[in-house]
């Protein structure tokens, strides 16, 4: 592998650009769609006795909406953008970049369509029907070939921290994907799921559980990564550390999915090992807080100025906070309480809003 070279590579910005801009849009329409149904929870009346405005039909429109709309195009801008600029090469193939591109619209757009009407799998997190499905399968392993190819044509022999966590959640993301979609279709708009009874439950917070521990955290890690240090002016603090971490994160946060499960008929050893799992997941979420935030020292006068900084030390802070909650809630005894009741909410969007959605606006900006 050669040296860097000094002249910039003619990079493919404009797939960078069209996600950053839809990032935006479907960031606006998913929180303020998140605005309407918490409105909906004090005036249920706003629902105008139309089937398609219920709380019922649009709450799963706002998840779909914030996590992959808002979120998964914030992911796909950052990744493209830093696997190009870490590579020191042109994406791996322009095609690809805007099959991947225009085929996540359809999918938002179809997810527009069918929530409201009423159309869905019943899978939290995953309700989109099967021709959903699958075009989201093909879209993810198009996104997977291009990033991969990026890095195999690569022009510098390292491949940076950011790019082991953007790998890491999309690899994962397929298997989870396509594990938990498995269904049995009875028509073009309905089918059941080819699992039954408790280890349907598994199957789908195993998907669950993994969709927050890789794409609400392992992929928005991997924007902090670039984003932080770049930002702050300093090398990231400690590069082993951020290897560690990364290596025992994505093999504890499998195993946690069973905390979503607590008192119910999944045999009660898997919850206790899903309890166990969880608590030690604290580690090494803690070690990428830690790694994010000490990478600021000698720098944290710039946020003073830079309001870039302030919101990825908002996100971290948050990230800290919410990986800090999960574990406690995690504890049986404690989830007896927790479940069921508004902390968990609070929880969700401890991370969602307070950690991927500032990073992400932190990471736009
Ligand atoms: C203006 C910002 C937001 C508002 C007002 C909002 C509001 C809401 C409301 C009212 C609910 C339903 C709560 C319930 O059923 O009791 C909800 C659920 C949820 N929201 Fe948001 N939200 C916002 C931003 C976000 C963002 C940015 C994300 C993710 C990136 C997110 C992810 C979720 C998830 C995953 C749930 C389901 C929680 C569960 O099932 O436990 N939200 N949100
Ligand atoms: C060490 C890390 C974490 C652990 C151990 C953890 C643990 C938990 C637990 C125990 C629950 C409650 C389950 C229930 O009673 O039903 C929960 C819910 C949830 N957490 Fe976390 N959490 C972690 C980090 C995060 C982060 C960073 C995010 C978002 C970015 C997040 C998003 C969610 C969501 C969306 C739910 C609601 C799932 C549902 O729809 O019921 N978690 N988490």
């Amino acid at each position: 592998m050669s040296e860097i070279s000094q002249a910039q590579p003619d990079y493919n910005y404009k797939v960078v650009r069209q996600f950053t801009i839809m990032t935006i849009v479907w960031g606006i329409i998913g929180m303020g769609l998140g605005v309407f149904i918490a409105a909906q929870l004090f005036a249920p009346a706003l629902n105008f006795d139309t089937p398609w405005l219920t709380f019922s039909r649009l709450r799963p429109l706002h998840t779909n909406a914030v996590i992959f709309a808002f979120g998964g195009c914030a992911l796909f801008a950052t990744s493209y953008y830093i696997v190009q600029r870490t590579s020191q090469v042109r994406l791996f193939s322009d095609k690809l970049a805007a099959f991947t591109f225009w085929g996540w619209q359809a999918v938002i757009v179809l997810a527009v369509i069918t929530l409201p009407l009423g159309l869905t799998s019943t899978k939290e997190y995953a309700e989109l029907e099967w021709p959903i499905d699958i075009l989201i399968a093909l879209v993810w392993i198009a996104y997977i070939i291009n990033f991969f190819g990026t890095l195999v044509i690569r022009k510098v022999s390292h491949i940076y921290v950011a790019n082991w966590f953007l790998g890491a959640f999309m690899l994962t993301v397929a298997v989870l994907h396509i594990g938990n979609s498995m269904a049995v279709p009875i028509s073009l708009t309905k089918s059941y799921s080819l699992y039954a009874g408790a280890v349907d439950a598994m199957m789908q917070w195993w998907y669950g559980h993994n969709a927050v521990g890789f794409f609400l955290t392992a992929g928005f890690l991997g924007m902090m990564y670039y984003f932080v240090p770049k930002q702050a002016g300093r090398p990231v603090y400690s590069y082993r550390l951020s290897i560690v971490h990364f290596w025992a994160l994505i093999s504890l946060y499998i195993w946690a999915g069973p905390h979503h499960l607590h008192y119910t008929a999944l045999p009660d050893w898997t919850q206790s090992l899903g309890m166990v799992m969880s608590i030690i997941l604290f580690v090494p979420s803690w070690g990428g807080m830690i790694n994010g935030i000490m990478t600021l020292s000698g720098a944290w006068h710039k946020l003073r100025t830079d309001p870039v900084l302030r919101f990825l030390i908002v996100s971290l802070s948050f990230y800290g906070m919410s990986t800090f909650e999960g574990p406690m809630m995690a504890i049986k005894t404690v989830n007896a309480l927790s479940h069921y009741t508004d902390w968990t909410i609070g929880h969700v969007h401890s991370g969602a809003l307070g950690w991927v959605a500032m990073v992400s606006i932190g990471s736009i900006y």
